[in-house]
């Protein structure tokens, strides 16, 4: 039921029918907060999680549509801070009012989730509307989106910028885990094209990113700093624990080993004991960061679908897995579920981390389901931590591509459950 709400409640910000292009999509329609702007983050995510409920059709259109979107943001002349401008207007310019930029975790977003649609078209034999260099070209004069974005993130990645709260300026552990992301997949497209100097650029440049992020573990405590070489903006954190981390790690196709497991369980661990409602009703509700104050600092819908999905990922991943061993995991990982202490699973213990691990993603769910408005469907941004009623902007379209997503991720451990 809420997966058919959530779908016909981000159709409704998809394509507004007010903005001067098609594509444009609101992050919630409120306007006390102003959310009635097209972030590229917001926008990335909500089209990615879109692309797996449309047919093939469909996928052209609204693809098509947000790619000459994207074309219109990445060349404006009202761009401040280049493409790692933050929002766009209804008229297709730039907000250039005061705001925390860049934030170079967007273009890394958007090419993520356009070359998912540009390869998925090439490799199905699909035809979509635009000229062929529309995505990617050799020509280094032109317009190609992708490579656009791409080519920023070569050049940019070193440099600090605001992180996806739009708060801190420094080094941040989502904005480069999925700018690695973007040009590991960037490198197909450019291979696709028989562009080898991109490609070889993008790898060794992935490389690099990728060296740099072990900066962030912090190995006393185990679990992945949001931001190291703090430089500027708020300077209210001091564990820079954070759920940005986990929305990091399912953007990518991770394996899931002891750094990620402890980092996830030492997020979940922090908003158990700092929320009431967590407390004392024993839900799984996770917000930002526990030094978060914006609205009162609260659980967020789409944090808590976000572990969700991490969880149900991970059935799938155990599954595949030749071996497991009891070291992947930190000690009580899962709640009220004894991890074998062995290298080697036995089968039977397999199928049972299987069954406690879906178990346990449900907890996230069902923390979801006790907050929504259950007349409507509605999410808003955020629900208070004491009470658990909706706050912040209305309609978010991200907490409902996030339920989505979360919800595609069970879908695919339901089987593997069901197989068992
Ligand atoms: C608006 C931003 O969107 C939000 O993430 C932030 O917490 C507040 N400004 C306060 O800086
Ligand atoms: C505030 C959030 O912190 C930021 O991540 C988001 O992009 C904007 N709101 C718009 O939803």
């Amino acid at each position: 039921w809420q997966e058919t709400k959530s779908l016909y409640f981000l159709h409704k910000n998809v394509s507004v029918r007010d903005a001067t292009f098609p594509g444009f999509i609101i992050a919630s329609p409120s306007l006390e907060p102003n959310y009635y702007f097209h972030w590229v983050r917001d926008a990335a995510l909500v089209m990615k999680s879109l692309f797996k409920y449309l047919s093939d059709k469909e996928k052209i259109v609204f693809f098509d549509d947000y790619a000459k979107l994207v074309l219109q943001h990445q060349n404006t002349k009202t761009n401040i801070s280049s493409l790692g401008e933050v929002k766009y207007k209804k008229d297709g310019t730039a907000y250039t009012g005061p705001w925390g930029r860049p934030q170079n975790d967007g273009p890394a977003l958007r090419s993520l989730t356009l070359i998912e649609y540009f390869l998925y078209i090439k490799s199905n034999n699909l035809k979509y509307s635009l000229p062929d260099d529309h995505f990617y070209s050799l020509n280094p004069k032109s317009h190609a989106v992708i490579k656009k974005d791409l080519d920023y993130i070569v050049k940019v990645w070193k440099e600090k910028d605001y992180d996806l709260w739009e708060e801190v300026k420094g080094d941040h552990f989502f904005t480069k885990m999925v700018q690695a992301e973007a040009l590991l997949q960037g490198m197909k497209v450019a291979n696709l094209y028989g562009d080898s100097i991109s490609a070889i650029k993008y790898e060794s440049t992935y490389e690099e990113i990728n060296e740099f992020l072990n900066k962030f573990f912090n190995v006393s405590q185990k679990y992945f700093f949001s931001t190291i070489n703090w430089s500027g903006g708020h300077n209210t954190k001091t564990t820079y624990i954070d759920t940005a981390t986990i929305l990091a790690f399912n953007q990518i196709k991770h394996p899931y080993n002891i750094n990620s497991n402890n980092n996830f369980k030492k997020v979940v661990d922090t908003f158990r004991n700092l929320y009431k409602i967590n407390k004392n009703r024993n839900e799984y509700a996770l917000g930002r960061y526990p030094e978060d104050f914006y609205f009162g600092g609260n659980p967020w819908f789409l944090l808590t679908a976000a572990a969700g999905e991490y969880i149900y990922k991970m059935v799938d991943r155990v599954n595949r897995q030749y071996k497991i061993s009891s070291s992947q995991f930190p000690k009580d990982f899962i709640p009220g579920f004894k991890i074998p202490q062995t290298k080697q699973f036995s089968p039977e213990q397999k199928n049972q981390l299987l069954q406690a691990l879906f178990s346990y993603g449900d907890e996230f769910l069902k923390t979801i389901q006790k907050h929504v408005d259950l007349n409507s469907g509605r999410m808003d941004e955020q629900f208070h931590r004491d009470n658990g009623y909706m706050l912040s902007a209305k309609h978010l379209t991200w907490s409902y591509s996030a339920f989505l997503s979360m919800k595609k991720a069970r879908d695919k451990a339901q089987v593997i459950i069901q197989i068992k």
